[in-house]
């Protein structure tokens, strides 16, 4: 190669080497390749060439295009790839990061209502064993809230004393404000094919008022359905739940039989606890806990599943009483005040919410 065009090819190597962004690279191409770049110029000056020399030096001028050309293209590669890492970089918004230094910590930053940390501790134990979380409307229709149920007309917890009842609809029948979670599992088997694992806390009410009793309160209703389901079944993951919601792996359950519509056999569900001093898990008396149950052939059949392919089990607790009771609690009043001295007392840290592995 002809001394010259060498050197324009190691004088270009270098420039494209140190060009440090697709702006000094594109000034380096055009040096050389542009209108009046240097090797436009030499390939110009071909005319010029004496005629014997013209032919090779024609070949060799376009060979060094063709090099520098690949050299420009593959240095673009590399900047191209510089500059996307760089806007990657740039741009990367790290969501694990922790709260915001400015973010008020201390009694500032406000705290969970017991309610609330409950509803969360309930929704990551019961999400461990298979759960999730369903709704359903606070305005609830006869049916769903009784009727489906097996809940006969002249049962009590019709009655207009224990009932609120809004005006009739078009069908002559009076909506209720749901008095427990459980029409939400008749919503939730009209709606989902077994098998089913639902838990659905939330607000319930009921025409009572004094010191134990809230017109509004909280439920957590269970439903469990699938093939092949037992009282055993219901047994351990209540036990599960309680042991794991209290944190006394030995806490006594006791189970005990009942009655309630829904469910065929049902069980009322104990723990052991001291009822002089209050602490749970010793003492040798009982406590009732909650509701529960294998849910009754026809409640199935009212949403169109048959009793004889699934079974299953359901149940119901209070969320106030539990929290009292995990807490030590001792008045239900305060839990709807809004007297900060006590949300701050039994709120729980924004900054934690509940999770199996740090313990609920
Ligand atoms: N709904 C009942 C109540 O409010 C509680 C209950 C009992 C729910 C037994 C259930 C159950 O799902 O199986 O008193």
């Amino acid at each position: 190669m002809a001394d010259d065009l060498a050197a324009l090819q190691a004088e270009t190597e270098a420039a494209l080497a140190a060009a440090g962004d697709l702006r000094a690279l594109d000034a380096v191409r055009v040096g050389v390749l542009g209108k009046s770049g240097a090797l436009t110029g030499l390939l110009k000056g071909l005319g010029a060439v004496p005629a014997e020399e013209r032919k090779e030096r024609g070949a060799a001028l376009n060979r060094l295009k063709g090099t520098l050309e690949a050299a420009i293209e593959a240095r673009r590669v590399v900047l191209d790839e510089a500059a996307l890492t760089a806007r990657l970089a740039a741009e990367r918004i790290d969501v694990s990061l922790p709260p915001r230094p400015f973010a008020p910590t201390g009694p500032e930053a406000g705290a969970i209502h017991p309610i609330a940390r409950t509803i969360e501790e309930l929704t990551a134990l019961f999400g461990a064993m298979g759960f999730s979380v369903a709704e359903g409307p606070d305005i609830e229709g006869d049916w769903y809230n009784f009727g489906a149920l097996n809940i006969p007309d002249h049962h009590p917890a019709r009655q207009d004393h224990d009932t609120f009842y809004l005006p009739a609809g078009p069908d002559g029948r009076r909506p209720v404000l749901r008095t427990h979670t459980s029409p939400v599992q008749i919503r939730t088997m009209l709606s989902q094919e077994p098998p089913i694992r639902v838990i659905v806390p939330g607000r319930t009410y009921r025409a009572d008022h004094d010191a134990t009793h809230s017109p509004m309160f909280h439920q957590v209703e269970g439903l469990l359905i699938d093939r092949g389901i037992t009282l055993g079944h219901l047994k351990g993951c209540l036990i599960d739940f309680l042991r794991a919601f209290f944190g006394i792996s030995t806490l006594p359950v006791r189970f005990r039989s009942s009655y309630f519509p829904f469910t065929e056999p049902s069980m009322e569900v104990d723990i052991g606890w001291n009822r002089k001093t209050g602490e749970l898990g010793a003492g040798g008396d009982w406590l009732e806990i909650l509701g529960s149950g294998m849910v009754q052939p026809k409640v199935l059949a009212n949403c169109g599943i048959d009793p004889r392919e699934f079974q299953g089990f359901a149940f119901g607790m209070g969320i106030e009483r539990i929290t009292m009771l995990k807490h030590g609690i001792p008045d239900l009043r305060p839990f709807y005040e809004s007297d900060v001295r006590w949300l701050r007392h039994y709120g729980t840290s924004p900054l934690s919410p509940a999770t199996l592995h740090e313990g609920v």
